[in-house]
């Protein structure tokens, strides 16, 4: 009892690797823009109960509009960190828990995002979801010569949510010029422990052309297999189902 969770989606990026001119958190996917099924993922997370989505700042006017009024839109930054920076200053005063998570990974399930949100309400000041590697991962020097080739059994590939205490993520955002790919790099630049949880397969990150076949692809399945035969439904019933939906809707009237 007592922790309010806020969600932050950083959704203000190009998508330059993905190509296709538009914003890629507005690409459509199944027949909906993929920042409204990240939303939908984190709305439909019983922990969460604020949601700030950082857009182009371009389109917070169209962002806003497509999302409807339970989420705030703000506008997002040159850089991920700017943007997250920026909708920091966004969370409701009464908010402990900050999870961050990529509008990129419109497939993530409400329950990955619940499990992030738990171990932190259990004391952890940061938690990271994370998957064990399929290719063996190489150091490579500028000359593309091999450095070293580190141990694949330590190494795991880091996905989003992530969850911080809220104080912990305001202090890791205080920082400066620390060269970070994630969130919890900040964090660890402040010497705070970051607890791993198991991460999920169908919150991959769509980044290049392929990732978003496969996610068209894991879209029409669950539409098939819930007998609808089209792709209108949310992303995340990948692998849930009316069950989850329900949920929700007890959680909304509730
Ligand atoms: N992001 C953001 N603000 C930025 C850059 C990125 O909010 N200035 C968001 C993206 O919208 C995305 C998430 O951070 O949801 C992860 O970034 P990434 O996958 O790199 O997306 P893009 O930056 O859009 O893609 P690319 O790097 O290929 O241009
Ligand atoms: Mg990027």
């Amino acid at each position: 009892m007592g922790a309010r969770v806020a969600a932050i989606v950083p959704a203000a990026g190009k998508g330059e690797r993905l190509g296709g001119g538009t914003p890629k958190a507005l690409r459509s996917l199944g027949g909906r823009p993929m920042l409204v099924r990240s939303v939908e993922a984190l709305r439909r997370a019983e922990s969460v109960s604020q949601i700030i989505v950082a857009a182009p700042p371009t389109l917070v006017e169209v962002v806003a509009q497509m999302l409807g009024r339970d989420v705030d839109v703000i506008a997002g930054g040159a850089e991920r960190v700017d943007s997250v920076r920026r909708a920091l200053a966004a969370v409701d005063d009464d908010v402990s828990v900050v999870l961050v998570h990529d509008a990129a990974r419109p497939l993530t399930p409400p329950a990955l995002v619940d499990a992030v949100a738990a171990a932190v309400i259990a004391g952890h000041p940061a938690v990271i979801p994370v998957l064990a590697l399929a290719d063996t991962v190489k150091e490579v020097g500028p000359d593309g010569r091999v450095i070293r080739t580190p141990p694949r059994d330590g190494l795991r590939a880091v996905q989003t949510p992530q969850g911080f205490r809220r104080d912990v993520l305001a202090a890791a955002y205080a920082l400066t010029d620390v060269p970070v790919t994630d969130d919890a790099g900040l964090v660890e630049a402040l010497g705070i422990p970051v607890t791993t949880v198991p991460g999920a397969q169908e919150a991959f990150k769509v980044t290049q052309p392929p990732d978003l076949v496969l996610a068209e692809a894991l879209l029409a399945r669950a539409a098939a297999s819930d007998g609808r035969g089209d792709a209108d439904g949310c992303a995340t019933d990948v692998g849930r189902g009316a069950e989850a939906r329900r949920g929700t809707e007890a959680r909304r009237s509730g």
